[in-house]
């Protein structure tokens, strides 16, 4: 029997270079997929934005997508998901993957003592879809929601290996640390990059979930039940930036480290 196949790309976007994370995921998940990225730098951060503004955003970069006849759209971003997931896929007829549900789901089969922290932007903790989302799973588990919403300014500024990045460690997860967690969401997208800062503090008994990578299981499980997988070679990645290509760029070779990646600007109406 013949299997159905479909070339067309998959669209990703977040606010910034966090989205890089789920993209690294993807490429090893998926590496035959043409992905079409956008960072919206010049709107980063979207944490200390009302979900309103954050939802006009993603609106706008799906809109932008769907010119290029994308069928998947993932919003790489946490605080993106908690402000837009349902309202986009009641829109469009294309999956739509999110952050949150995928996220949570990991953590709960993880967790062995039910009580869970989520390390979040302010906007992904003030909507509470961390918190909704794992008692639905289950409604004994505690969870410990932290903004942090330093470690993406760390990120973005490339410096995640500083002495100002081991205070705001400190500082912020010292609770996660003291509070009997055993499990940690890095419930935004930029956290990876800060993986093993993250990991050295709160030490191997707190097991950290990549809510990026839990999704790109995801968005590989539906891709194959939808029978949309793509044939063929291995494609290149095409990668956007709204803010400035020299700063995205350099984040995007370091982080990715991948030969033939095409980087632009992009304008998103
Ligand atoms: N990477 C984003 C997330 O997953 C948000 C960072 C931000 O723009 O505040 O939540």
């Amino acid at each position: 029997m013949r299997t159905l196949s479909d070339n067309r790309p998959i669209g990703v976007m977040d606010s910034g270079v966090g989205g890089l994370t789920v993209v690294k995921e993807l490429r090893q998940l998926l590496p035959q997929e043409e992905i079409i990225y956008v960072g919206d730098e010049k709107n980063c951060p979207y944490g200390p934005r009302s979900q309103e503004e954050v939802k006009t955003f993603v609106e706008a970069i799906l809109n932008t997508l769907l010119q290029q006849d994308i069928k998947m759209f993932i919003i790489a971003c946490n605080t993106a998901t908690a402000a837009a997931l349902p309202e986009l896929q009641e829109k469009v007829d294309i999956p739509i993957i999110g952050m949150i549900d995928n996220g949570s789901v990991a953590a709960v089969n993880a967790t062995k003592c039910d009580h869970i922290a989520v390390l979040a932007t302010e906007g992904t903790v003030k909507s509470g879809s961390y918190v909704d989302a794992i008692h639905k799973l289950n409604p004994h588990i505690q969870v410990l929601q932290v903004a942090c919403p330093q470690f993406v300014t760390l990120v973005e500024t490339e410096q995640t290996n500083s002495s100002n990045a081991q205070q705001a460690i400190r500082e912020l997860l010292t609770p996660v640390k003291e509070l009997g967690v055993d499990t940690a969401i890095l419930g935004c997208t930029h956290f990876p990059i800060m993986r093993s800062q993250i990991q050295d503090f709160l030490g191997s008994k707190i097991q950290l979930i990549d809510a990026g990578a839990a999704s790109s299981q995801k968005a590989k499980a539906v891709l194959i039940e939808r029978q949309q997988l793509r044939d063929g070679a291995p494609q290149s990645l095409r990668l956007f930036t709204t803010g400035d290509l020299q700063h995205f760029g350099q984040i995007a070779q370091q982080w990715l480290a991948e030969d033939g990646m095409q980087i632009a600007e992009i304008q998103i109406k």
